[in-house]
């Protein structure tokens, strides 16, 4: 598809759903790959997929906690030299309405997918600067575009990396950084396979192309982002949602 070669990424959330097909795709473009998720046993089953011998490194911890966060970096720099391309996936729903919201659900899905993708991005910009090349792609959402009831904590947080790395886009254009998020519509993954089957017909519903999006339709979009054939695309958010929201 795109060749990655040479190039080293690293992918947060990287045991979920839609983790595990960027993994797999970026590696299957040849890109050198660091693999973080909280648990370290599915990263090492993930690792064993991908091939022994292979160049990929896995690291278990919390992104929200900044300590673990450093290390990461600095675990990602001493196994390849620097990170070329970050992608922020990693993310978490705590629903409900916005009356009975807790601080503690609206902080714990703020952290988690918001500060922790500015705070990684924050880590790695140093050396992309220097090298003059990076690529930031996050993970955002259709309903950080549209909005969703009973998600005001997860749409807020999405809706924030959108602007976040529209701001970040303007401020490193001129080095060869690009930021860029994409946006999902309703994808059949861990996060999503919970669901009653009244919402999930409701959702099939909406959608014109009548089928969720799979994991692969992520990859695929974060393959090309991840490309130099996307050089002169930043700032922007590349809706995937089988036609669920035109804009
Ligand atoms: N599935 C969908 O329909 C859908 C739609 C729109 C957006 N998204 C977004 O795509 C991304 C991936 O979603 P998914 O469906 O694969 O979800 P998932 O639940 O399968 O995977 C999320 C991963 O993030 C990891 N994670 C959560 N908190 C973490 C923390 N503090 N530190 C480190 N890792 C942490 C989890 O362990 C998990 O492996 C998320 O950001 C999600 O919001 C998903």
């Amino acid at each position: 598809m795109f060749d990655l070669k040479g190039k080293t990424a690293l992918v947060t959330g990287a045991t979920g759903g839609i983790g595990r097909a960027i993994a797999k795709t970026l590696h299957a473009q040849g890109a050198n790959l660091i693999l973080t998720d909280i648990s370290i046993e599915p990263l090492k089953v993930l690792m064993d997929e991908l091939g022994a011998g292979e160049p990929v490194a896995v690291f278990a911890g919390n992104i929200t906690e900044e300590k673990e966060l450093k290390a990461l970096v600095k675990f990602g720099e001493q196994h390849f030299g620097n990170i070329d391309i970050l992608i922020n996936n990693a993310g978490i729903t705590k629903d409900t309405l916005s009356m009975r919201m807790t601080d503690e659900m609206w902080d714990a899905v703020l952290k988690v997918n918001l500060t922790a993708g500015f705070r990684l991005t924050r880590e790695v910009l140093p050396q992309m600067m220097k090298k003059r090349w990076g690529r930031i792609i996050s993970m955002a959402s259709i309903v950080g575009v549209i909005g969703n009831v009973g998600q005001a904590n997860y749409a807020a947080s999405k809706a924030g990396l959108i602007a976040m790395s529209k701001s970040i886009a303007g401020e490193v254009a001129g080095r060869g950084i690009t930021a860029n998020c994409i946006a999902p519509g309703f994808i059949a993954t861990p996060m999503t396979e919970n669901l009653s089957d009244n919402v999930k017909q409701a959702m099939l519903d909406r959608i014109p192309m009548k089928r969720m999006g799979t994991p692969q339709d992520i990859a695929n979009v974060v393959a090309f982002l991840a490309s130099e054939e996307s050089a002169y695309i930043t700032g922007q958010t590349i809706n995937v949602n089988g036609g669920m929201l035109m804009l």
